[in-house]
C-alpha cells in the first residue's frame, strides 16, 4: 500500500489529568431530562441499569463523552465512577472525544471480515489520509473500525454516526457515498431482508467464488507496522 505519513503510530496511553472541556455549569440535567431519567431508572430492578441510556442523553446533549461527563452520568445513578467509565469506553457508539461531522463505522468483526471490510476500511483509509480512530483535518470525518452492528447478512457494511446502515459495500459505493457526504448528502436508512431461498439469492452468493470479491487485504495494514 503506498503510503502516507502515520499520524499516530502507536495508541497512547490514557490522559490520567486531562483538561475538562465541559464546564461544571454546564453539568446539569433539564426539568424534562430528570423527568426522562426517572423514568428509565424506575424501569429496572437496579437505576444504576439505565447508565447506557443516561449516557446516551449526555452524548445528545454535549455532542460526545469526555470524562466530566461520563462522572456527572454516574452521579445522576449514584454509581461508581469506574462502572459508568467501562460501560462508556466499552462501546465504539459512545464517543469519547470529539468526532467529526460524519463517524464512519466500518464493521470489520467475522462476517463482514470474510467479505472484505478489512478491505473496505483500507480505501477509506487511503481516501481520506487517515488511520481508523482518527479524524480529517477538516472535521469533516472519523474513521473507526467496529465489532458486528447486527447486520451480518449484508456485510461488508458500515454505519454513519450512529445511525444510517450502508449496506453490501463495494468500494465504488464506498466512493459515492463519501462524495455525497461530501456535498451534505447523507444516505436514506435502509432496511435489507435476507433473500428467502435460492432463488431469490441469484444462486449461492457464498460459494460463487467467481463473482465474490473477498478478503484481500491483511487485518493490520502494511502502513501500520
Ligand atoms: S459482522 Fe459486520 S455486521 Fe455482523
Amino acid at each position: 500500500m503506498s503510503g502516507f505519513d502515520i499520524k499516530r503510530p502507536i495508541v497512547e496511553l490514557p490522559d490520567q489529568d486531562p483538561e475538562q472541556q465541559i464546564p461544571d455549569e454546564e453539568l446539569v440535567w433539564t426539568d424534562a431530562e430528570k423527568k426522562k431519567i426517572e423514568i428509565w431508572k424506575d424501569q429496572y430492578p437496579e437505576p444504576e441499569a439505565a447508565i447506557m441510556k443516561v449516557l446516551w442523553l449526555a452524548q445528545e446533549k454535549y455532542d460526545y463523552l469526555p470524562p466530566e461527563v461520563i462522572r456527572f452520568c454516574a452521579d445522576t445513578l449514584d454509581m461508581d465512577h469506574a462502572r459508568a467509565y467501562g460501560v462508556a469506553t466499552f462501546y465504539t457508539q459512545y464517543y469519547k472525544e470529539e468526532e467529526g461531522t460524519f463517524v464512519l463505522d466500518v464493521c470489520t468483526c467475522f462476517t463482514c471480515q470474510f467479505t472484505g471490510g478489512y478491505d473496505i476500511l483500507h480505501h477509506l483509509e487511503e481516501k481520506l489520509g487517515i488511520h481508523a480512530g482518527e479524524t480529517t483535518d477538516d472535521g469533516m470525518f472519523t474513521l473507526q473500525s467496529v465489532e458486528c452492528l447486527g447486520c451480518c447478512g449484508s456485510a461488508p457494511m458500515m454505519q454513519i454516526t450512529n445511525g444510517v446502515y450502508c449496506h453490501n459495500l463495494t468500494t465504488e459505493k464506498v466512493d459515492a457515498i463519501i462524495d455525497g457526504l461530501e456535498n451534505g448528502e447523507v444516505p436514506e436508512f435502509t432496511s435489507v431482508t435476507l433473500p428467502q431461498d435460492e432463488d431469490e439469492m441469484g444462486g449461492n452468493r457464498r460459494s460463487d467464488v467467481a463473482k465474490t470479491e473477498t478478503y484481500q487485504t491483511q487485518p493490520r495494514a502494511e502502513h501500520t507496522e
